[in-house]
C-alpha cells in the first residue's frame, strides 16, 4: 500500500494545487498499479494543471506533447534529421528521438496534452506502444519499454474544433478520471492564487467566480464559462480605480466572458444583454452591496 495522503499533499504543495485531493488520491492508485491514466472535463478544470503536476512528481524524466490536428506520428517517435542523414548515414546519431521513443527507452512518463487532438494515424503508433510495449523505428531498431514506461494524457470530450474522435480501443488502455469543475470556495483560492490582489479587494474574486457560476447554470447559455473567466475578469477589476463601479464589472465581465460562452439556439437576447443581466443580479444581492 501506498501512503496516498502524504503524496497527495506533497503534489498540493510543490505545485500549488488547490483541492482535488479525490482526484489525485485516484491518479496515484492508478500509478501505483502501472496503469496509463486519462483525465477528462471540460475547459479550464485545470486537467493540464493536474497532469503536468504528477507526471513530473511521479518521474523526473517526464516528457510531453501537446497535440494538435497536424501531430504526426513523427512527432512522437522522431525522425531522421536530413543534414546528419547527408553526412553520417541512417545511424543512431542521426536520429532525434521523440517524446514516446524517449519515454519508452528511459521509463518515463509521457505526457499526452490534448489527446483528442490527435489524428487518428497517430493515435495507432501510441496504440502498439501501449499494447505491445515495443515501437519499431524503420532503419534504426527496435525499442522495447522499460517497464516503468507509462503515460499520462488530458481529453476534453466536447471540444469540437480540430478534434478526432478519440478511438474505443484507445479509450481502453487507459483508466478514467473525470474532474469536474471545483467548489466555490476552492475557485475563489484560485482566483486569488493567479491574480495580484490588494487586500482591500476581497470582494473581486467572489464577484468573479459569482458570475461564472451562473453562466454556468443559465439555461439559455450552453457551455459557462471556466474558472479562466473568472481570473481574467478579476485581473481586469484590479485595474480600475473604482471596483465597485457597476459599469466596470460590466465592461470587463464582457471583455472576459465574451468569447468564453456559448449560447443556446434560438436565444432571443445577445450576449452582451446576458452577460450584463448576470452581473447585475450578482451585484445586487445584498451581500455584495
Ligand atoms: N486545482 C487547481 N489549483 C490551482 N490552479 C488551478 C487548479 N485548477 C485550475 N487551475 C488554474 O486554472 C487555469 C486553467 O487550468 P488548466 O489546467 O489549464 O485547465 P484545462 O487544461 O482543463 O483547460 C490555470 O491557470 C490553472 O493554473
Ligand atoms: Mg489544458
Amino acid at each position: 500500500m501506498v501512503d496516498k495522503t502524504k503524496k497527495v499533499k506533497d503534489i498540493q504543495d510543490k505545485f500549488k494545487i488547490i483541492g482535488r485531493t479525490d482526484e489525485l488520491k485516484k491518479i496515484i492508485l492508478a500509478h501505483s498499479v502501472g496503469k496509463n491514466i486519462l483525465i477528462e472535463g471540460e475547459v479550464g478544470v485545470g486537467k493540464t494543471t493536474l497532469a503536468n503536476a504528477v507526471s513530473s512528481y511521479f518521474d523526473s524524466k517526464f516528457y510531453r506533447i501537446d497535440c494538435a490536428e497536424e501531430t504526426l506520428t513523427h512527432n512522437l517517435i522522431g525522425y531522421f534529421d536530413p543534414p546528419l542523414v547527408i553526412a553520417k548515414g541512417y545511424i543512431e546519431d542521426s536520429y532525434l528521438y521523440g517524446p514516446l521513443a524517449s519515454a519508452m527507452m528511459n521509463g518515463g512518463c509521457l505526457f499526452i496534452n490534448e489527446i483528442n487532438r490527435m489524428p487518428e494515424s497517430t493515435q495507432n503508433v501510441l496504440l502498439t506502444a501501449l499494447d505491445e510495449k515495443f515501437l519499431e523505428i524503420p532503419k534504426l531498431k527496435l525499442i522495447r519499454a522499460d517497464e516503468n514506461f507509462f503515460v499520462i494524457a488530458t481529453l476534453n470530450p466536447s471540444a469540437h474544433v480540430g478534434v478526432t474522435v478519440l478511438g474505443e480501443a484507445l479509450k481502453d488502455r487507459f483508466i478514467w478520471i473525470k474532474l469536474d469543475y471545483q467548489t466555490p470556495d476552492e475557485e475563489i483560492k484560485i482566483i486569488k492564487q493567479e491574480v495580484d490582489f490588494d487586500s482591500q479587494d476581497e470582494r473581486i474574486p467572489k464577484i468573479a467566480q459569482e458570475i461564472i457560476q451562473i453562466t454556468r447554470n443559465n439555461t439559455s447559455i450552453r457551455r459557462g464559462s471556466s474558472i479562466r473567466g473568472a481570473i481574467d475578469m478579476a485581473a481586469l477589476m484590479t485595474q480600475y480605480e473604482k471596483t465597485n463601479s457597476t459599469k466596470n464589472w460590466v465592461d470587463a465581465a464582457i471583455m472576459a466572458l465574451y468569447n468564453k460562452i456559448e449560447l443556446e439556439d434560438g436565444i432571443n437576447k445577445s450576449k452582451v444583454e446576458l452577460i450584463t443581466d448576470i452581473v447585475l443580479a450578482v451585484l445586487n444581492k445584498s451581500d455584495f452591496q
